[in-house]
């Protein structure tokens, strides 16, 4: 008999009778009185093993083992007795009497209950490997090989090779902190890795491979978030001769299939498109919640000559911007809940949060309850009432800052009331899925700080066309062939058209104020290959850890990644990152700070 011949979490009634050898762990083992139940598992689930005294020899075995010892059982598959049968389980019709009970590996007391519910993250972390053992932790990992396995199939059906690019380096223009490699060989001299394989997969283009993916590691150092891992993957997709919109509905079709094939849900066919600019405009945010019934009604230009000056301020400020945020129902929303609000946008650099209870529409400005209202003129109540189409009841809270500001924080607090109680309650969420498109990004951003403009996608990103003269005559005006796929307000995948064509490309690094010299020193090798009839190309990258993340409902993406790092970038099962040798450093080349090598 072969060392395992059924999983134990697959032992139905089909095997009713039969003699089944099971390997696995002990889940869970019951003493009830003479009796011995173990529930074993393994990587399907759980059986329950029973253990009699009338084979004496095993039952002694049985009464050593403890949780988490590992287990190969003998036994015959049989009913469980009428009252007994756990539908929670798909053995739970059954049980197996067990004749032959080995021992392959006893296991030191765990360091916590498997299905404890209340685990730490860092205890989880920890002991990764236990927490790797727990059913939640095995779909999610299992998940994740599906979604890649129905990626590599689309992509395989749709003429895509897979090909490597390299892990050491050259910086690229993903816009986060490096991380270093130092060169043993080259005293001085180091790698990064790979932010993205950004610039080899538009080699492979000019290289005539046509359509390129890799699934593949990219590194970035920065401030972590729950939706950001400093190694993380990507699905990496890049493709000749495509328009932008075909290139939209390739993976489109993509991202429907793996959820179709995966979890069987059904996106809606087509995603919505929205351009960058509505985006903000009603909702603060380039990846909006479109779960959320809410959005942003415009108020600058209307607030520009009121007696508040928060507002007034506001309007005129150059970057300024004043909107309202209608809250249908919000009228009865308790003082303390909108004091907890305005605490919540300040997180945001918000100065406070202006609201307006709307009792009475038909009383005017007498129906209007809040401290702003004796502020605010005639026209501007009206205004503020006609643009929300607000309605007796509802409450509309204000944002006045610089733009970015207000986007932040009334868009934070778009989703905050959106995903309350009292959204739920009010119907302002709804709980499906929605995937959107998008589109039309800016080429660039003013960088205030250091007066300059920066790209927003990156510097390769293609501008929209007819607006390749704007790049040097009114680089805030001039959109790029951009697109990013957001889904229940998470980025999912991003990507761009790129420019093929060296004058172009020289165009947009003059506009970002990258010399000549400074181009060739870090991209000379894209420039060169761009002269070789670069074809027309484009593509985009998927977060894979995001999309499981989102399929799975976890709340971080380290609940999607086998051994992840802390929000601090830490391993705490290796312990990496660790200090190394003094003489490993020598062999780098490398002197440690005094004061900074020991920075924890
Ligand atoms: P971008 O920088 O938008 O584009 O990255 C693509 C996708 O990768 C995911 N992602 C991350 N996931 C986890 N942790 C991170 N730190 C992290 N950073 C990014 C997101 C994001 O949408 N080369 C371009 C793509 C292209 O133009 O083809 C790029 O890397 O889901
Ligand atoms: P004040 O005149 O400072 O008492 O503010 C009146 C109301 O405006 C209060 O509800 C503040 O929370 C709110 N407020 C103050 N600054 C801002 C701002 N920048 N945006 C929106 N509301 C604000």
């Amino acid at each position: 008999m072969s060392m395992r011949t059924n999983y134990c979490g697959l032992t139905t009634e089909d095997l009713l009778g039969q003699s089944v050898s099971l390997c696995g762990w002990v889940h869970r083992r019951r003493d009830h009185g003479g009796v011995i139940f173990i529930d074993l598992r393994d990587r399907e689930g759980l059986v329950q093993v029973v253990c009699d005294p009338d084979r004496p020899e095993m039952f002694k075995v049985a009464e050593s083992v403890r949780n988490e010892f590992c287990l190969r059982i003998t036994g015959v598959v049989r009913n469980r007795p009428d009252g007994t049968i756990n539908t929670n389980l798909k053995s739970g019709k059954v049980e197996v009497l067990c004749h032959e009970l080995e021992v392959l590996n006893a296991s030191v007391t765990p360091p916590f209950q498997l299905d404890d519910e209340n685990l730490s993250e860092t205890t989880r972390l920890t002991h990764r490997v236990l927490d790797l053992r727990r059913p939640q932790m095995q779909n999610n990992l299992r998940l994740r090989y599906k979604v890649a396995m129905e990626v590599r199939k689309f992509l395989d059906a749709n003429g895509f090779i897979d090909i490597e690019t390299p892990m050491l380096t050259k910086s690229t223009p993903e816009g986060a902190r490096d991380y270093l490699v130092p060169s043993r060989v080259n005293a001085g001299n180091f790698f990064a890795l790979p932010q993205s394989p950004q610039l080899f997969k538009q080699l492979l283009m000019v290289a005539n491979f046509d359509r390129y993916y890799q699934i593949t590691k990219c590194f970035r150092d920065e401030d972590l978030r729950a939706d950001r891992q400093p190694e993380f993957t990507q699905i990496d997709c890049e493709t000749s001769f495509m328009s932008e919109q075909e290139i939209r509905d390739m993976f489109e079709g993509m991202i429907r299939g793996v959820f179709k094939n995966t979890l069987n849900i059904d996106l809606p066919n087509p995603f919505p498109v929205m351009d960058f600019a509505e985006a903000m405009g009603l909702y603060g945010s380039d990846k909006p919640d479109m779960r959320v019934k809410l959005q942003f009604t415009e108020l600058t230009d209307v607030m520009k000559d009121v007696d508040f000056k928060v507002f007034s301020n506001a309007a005129n400020m150059p970057n300024g911007r004043v909107v309202g945020l209608l809250i249908p129902g919000g009228g009865s929303m308790p003082r303390s809940e909108i004091d907890a609000y305005d605490q919540f946008v300040r997180i945001y650099g918000a100065k406070g949060l202006a609201y307006i209870k709307v009792n009475d529409k038909a009383a005017g400005r007498d129906g209007l309850q809040a401290p702003i209202v004796k502020n605010l003129h005639d026209a501007a109540l009206a205004q503020i009432l006609e643009r929300t189409g607000a309605k007796d009841g509802d409450l509309i809270f204000f944002g006045a800052d610089k733009a970015k500001i207000v986007n932040d924080a009334i868009g934070a607090l778009r989703v905050k009331v959106g995903h309350s109680e009292f959204g739920k309650a009010n119907g302002l969420f709804e709980d499906v899925w929605k995937p959107l498109w998008v589109i039309d990004f800016p080429m660039f951003e003013h960088d205030e700080e250091n007066n300059r403009w920066t790209a927003v996608h990156h510097p390769f990103t293609a501008p929209k066309d007819g607006h390749e003269d704007l790049m040097e005559s009114d680089p805030g005006k001039c959109i790029a062939k951009a697109y990013d796929m957001v889904l229940n307000g998470w980025e999912l995948g991003g990507g761009s058209v790129r420019i093929h064509r060296a004058d172009v490309q020289s165009k947009v690094f003059r506009a970002l104020n990258i010399g000549a010299e400074e181009a060739q020193l870090k991209f000379g090798f894209l420039l060169d290959a761009l002269q070789y009839g670069a074809p027309p190309h484009g593509g985009l990258a998927f977060g894979l850890d995001r999309i499981v993340t989102m399929m799975t409902g976890a709340e971080s993406i380290r609940d999607v990644i086998a051994f992840p790092k802390t929000q601090r970038a830490q391993c705490l099962l290796t312990q990496a990152p660790s200090e190394v040798d003094e003489k490993q450093l020598k062999e780098l080349h490398i002197r440690l700070r005094a004061t900074e090598a020991k920075v924890v």
